[in-house]
């Protein structure tokens, strides 16, 4: 089922999203022990734990939306498994979410090779997965490319939705399902698109 991106409302948008993690949530997270739907869960219910802003949660739940391609009707024989999934997953959130949100999941990517050039021991932290796909993505930042990322005005919370998706890894974690925070990404919808079209 491939819905009509261009039909979804404010009204729906979180419904989507919810069946997206309903329906799909088990899929394989190449590479890492937890599915893709614990993943994002795991980072938001970390955040949620660690009393982050509402931002932080919701970037970190959604920040791998885009790796459901077909969801948005965007899907071609060509994808390989590093198809910009970053790009995919801001592009259908920016009609709904602040720019805060789409930046987090836009530049999720950017900030691990950000935070590979100008953290030493960030490297570290990476999952053999990450590291792998590190390379595929660019390596870390250049010194030019570091100095262009740090100009985001969203920079704190691009990293701090980065730690979140390199921290919800944990296989057998318990976490609330998607449900337990619609409320939270509803108000946040209801905000944005009240400010923008009410
Ligand atoms: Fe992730």
């Amino acid at each position: 089922m491939t819905p009509d991106l261009a039909r979804l409302t404010p009204d729906t948008i979180v419904a989507f999203l919810g069946s997206i993690f309903d329906r799909r949530g088990g899929e394989e997270y190449l590479g890492e022990p937890v599915s893709m739907g614990e993943h994002m869960l795991q980072g938001a219910t970390i955040a949620e734990q660690n009393g982050q802003p509402e931002e932080i949660i919701v970037g970190a739940l959604l920040h791998d939306i885009g790796h459901f391609t077909s969801e948005f009707g965007t899907f071609s024989m060509d994808d390989t498994e590093d198809r910009f999934h970053e790009d995919a997953g801001a592009e259908v959130l920016e009609r709904f979410f602040p720019a805060v949100i789409t930046d987090c999941v836009r530049f999720h990517v950017a900030a691990k090779r950000y935070l590979c050039a100008t953290r030493p021991d960030y490297v570290r932290r990476l999952s053999e997965a990450s590291i792998h796909s590190l390379n595929l993505q660019g390596g870390p930042m250049r010194v030019d490319e570091v100095a262009e990322f740090e100009k985001n005005p969203h920079l704190a919370q691009i990293i701090a939705v980065r730690t979140l998706d390199d921290a919800g890894k944990r296989p057998g974690m318990q976490t609330p399902d998607f449900w337990h925070f619609a409320p939270m990404v509803q108000r946040m919808v209801d905000r944005h698109c009240g400010a923008v079209y009410g």
